[in-house]
């Protein structure tokens, strides 16, 4: 396992390049493989998660042509197959989209139960649910998922949680349904928007993305198509908290601040300057941070993606805030590693109190999952001396040269590969 090393201290300066957003990417490729046309991706974070997905297509008989870092081609005419391999389905959890586009393509799907990051439980019944409300034949067997149908049948579905995976993937599957689906209680997440226009472009009837009801009427057939995966606003937000807790001036650029504004009004409540034009956001602090409460909603409430950074970062802010995750249960695994490094918090159900205002101190610590991989990068910043975070793989799943962007900014990071157990 990769280990990073960041030498804390250093406020950030400087501009930011923010990629594309992985949670559009791992839901476009998949859906890429319903056409029977040619396929243009572009700003495409090179990221693993992608990686792994492409690997994955290419093993299902997608041609692929790659054009540069971020930019791919793809020829799905002749598919071998409906059955990813389990060794990289396991990688990540937005291996379930598979599903819903082979049963697009195919009326079938064996997909093994998808890995990823462990946020505690995270079911996919409602998935399944709409599935089987479109006339899906599902079996569980031996940890793969089995579906089968001769002709899916639009049909109302009602979601009883709001799930992005739920809508993105019923999304896929009701496009090629015969009639109209309409997705109530759907989630309402830019990615989500941003799957719909990509299906919209290889010739989907989709209506509706970004409202909780989304009206899809069934094609045969999807084309040819081009789109540009939307900015990533995890990412940009990551880079505005660590900015937010050097006490540095950075801008974000290449964003859509609309897509942030939850973040933007959190961080100016801590007493952080962030100015917004069309695409780049000024992220500045002089002062001290302020105490804040957050919330973790779906769009457009408080991301749970940002609730582990948001916690590092206030950390430094003098005072008592609150922060209570309604998204996932047991999406507080940061929390130990975070106290390993001096920070006050205490835990209780889905709430979190954060004492702030101790500075944090260096220490060994491991990255559980993605964003608590980053809350730690931004921990080991503010604080004093040298942390060393391990099971750094886990950032690039989803993290586009987060250790350059961040060395970009002035950053004291760098990372020590372990080859058999060896650091090199
Ligand atoms: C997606 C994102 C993830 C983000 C999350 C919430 C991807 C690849 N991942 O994950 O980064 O943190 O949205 O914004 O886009 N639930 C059920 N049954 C289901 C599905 C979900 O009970 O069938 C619950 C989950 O356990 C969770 C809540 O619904 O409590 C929201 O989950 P969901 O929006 O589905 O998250 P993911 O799509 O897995």
């Amino acid at each position: 396992m990769d280990t990073i090393v960041i030498g804390g201290g250093n406020k950030l300066h400087g501009k930011v390049r923010i990629s594309g957003a992985k949670n559009a990417a791992v839901a476009i490729l998949p859906a890429a493989l319903m056409s029977t046309g040619k396929i243009s991706l572009s700003n495409l974070p090179d990221i693993n998660d992608v990686r792994t997905l492409i690997a994955i297509l290419e093993n299902l008989g997608v041609a692929i042509r790659r054009r540069g870092r971020n930019a791919v081609e793809l020829n799905p005419s002749r598919l071998r197959g409906y059955s990813p391999p389990y060794e990289l389905v396991k990688k990540m959890r937005a291996s379930y989209y598979l599903m819903g586009s082979l049963l697009a393509r195919f009326g079938r799907a064996e997909v093994p139960i998808p890995g990823g990051c462990d946020l505690g439980p995270r079911p996919i019944d409602q998935h399944l649910k709409g599935f089987a409300a479109l006339g899906v034949d599902i079996e569980i067997e031996h940890g793969l998922i089995k579906l089968a149908v001769a002709k899916m049948r639009g049909a109302h579905i009602y979601l009883d949680v709001v799930s992005v995976g739920a809508t993105i993937n019923l999304m896929l599957a009701a496009a090629a349904a015969e009639g109209r689906t309409v997705l109530e209680n759907a989630a309402k997440e830019p990615e989500i928007v941003d799957v719909a226009n990509f299906l919209n472009a290889m010739g989907a009837s989709i209506k509706g993305a970004g409202t909780d009801v989304i009206r899809i009427d069934g094609v045969s057939q999807f084309g040819s198509a081009e789109h540009m995966v939307i900015p990533d606003r995890i990412e940009a937000g990551t880079y505005m908290m660590a900015a937010a807790a050097t006490g540095g001036e950075i801008v974000v650029e290449d964003v859509i601040p609309k897509h942030l504004e939850a973040v933007t009004a959190k961080l100016r409540e801590m007493g952080v300057t962030v100015d917004v034009e069309p695409e780049r956001i000024w992220v500045k602090r002089t002062d001290h941070l302020l105490p804040s409460d957050i919330k973790t909603f779906p769009y457009p409430g408080f991301p749970t993606d940002l609730q582990p950074l948001s916690m590092a970062l206030l950390t430094a802010a003098e005072g008592t805030s609150i922060i209570t995750e309604n998204v996932f249960d047991g999406r507080f695994r940061h929390v130990d590693e975070l106290k390993r490094m001096g920070a006050q918090i205490k835990v209780e159900g889905r709430t979190a109190v954060v004492e702030g205002g101790q500075p944090l101190s260096a220490a060994p610590v491991a990255a559980t999952d993605l964003r608590a991989g980053a809350a730690l990068v931004v921990a080991g910043l503010m604080a004093r001396g040298e942390t060393v975070l391990s099971e750094a793989e886990h950032i690039d799943r989803g993290y586009e040269q987060f250790e350059e962007k961040l060395r970009g900014l002035g950053a004291s990071i760098k990372r020590v590969r372990s080859r058999g157990g060896i650091m090199v």
